[in-house]
């Protein structure tokens, strides 16, 4: 997608710079959006054994998550161009699916979850890195995000562990093959 020049950035960075950053946070700005909006999802459709301890430990994740979208969209702004929080925008740029699971017990949502997280984390860290040189002050916010989102996804996977260390979804593909192992898994345990 052609990018339209901001006529200002942030001082020592050339407008060419402050649009690749810009580029770069808008998708993560898509992908946070997209995430806390899941996991208010995933709060409303739990259900079952542990329901009250998902659906309670989802809320904070929730809060932090927005408060990273929002220091996105404003340091796009910052640098001179404009931040798109459109749903319309977001779906029509994702390169990812819709979180395909509904009502379900709290074990298949954890399992499903671990894939999400996955994803996030991984763009998030490929983002950090794309703008270790360019930007210290964005490769700061965003490594700062990473610290908060891997603790939450430590958080989903301690549920998903064996008194061993290993993970229940290891190896899967998917949320939805991730989901089956962590019920599978579940069940044997029970
Ligand atoms: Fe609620």
């Amino acid at each position: 997608m052609a990018r339209t020049l901001p006529k200002y950035t942030v001082p020592s960075l050339t407008p060419q710079e402050g649009a690749k950053i810009a580029e770069i946070l808008q998708r993560r700005l898509d992908a946070l959006n997209d995430l806390a909006l899941t996991l208010k999802h995933v709060h409303w459709n739990v259900v079952g054994p542990h329901f009250i301890a998902v659906h309670e430990m989802l809320d904070p994740q929730v809060d932090a998550v927005r408060l990273m979208v929002d220091a996105i969209a404003e340091r796009i702004a910052t640098l001179g161009v404009a931040p798109v929080g459109t749903p319309g925008a977001l779906v029509a740029a994702r390169t990812w699916d819709d979180y395909s699971i509904g009502r379900d017990t709290a074990i298949a949502h954890l399992g499903a979850l671990d894939e999400v997280y996955v994803g996030v984390i991984t763009s998030h860290r490929e983002a950090a890195a794309e703008t270790e040189e360019l930007d210290t002050v964005t490769n700061d916010l965003l490594v700062g995000h990473l610290h908060e989102l891997e603790l939450f996804h430590w958080f989903v996977r301690a549920h998903l562990e064996s008194a061993g260390g290993a993970l229940s979804t290891a190896s899967a593909d998917g949320e939805k093959a991730a989901a089956d192992k962590a019920r599978a898994k579940g069940k044997a345990s029970a």
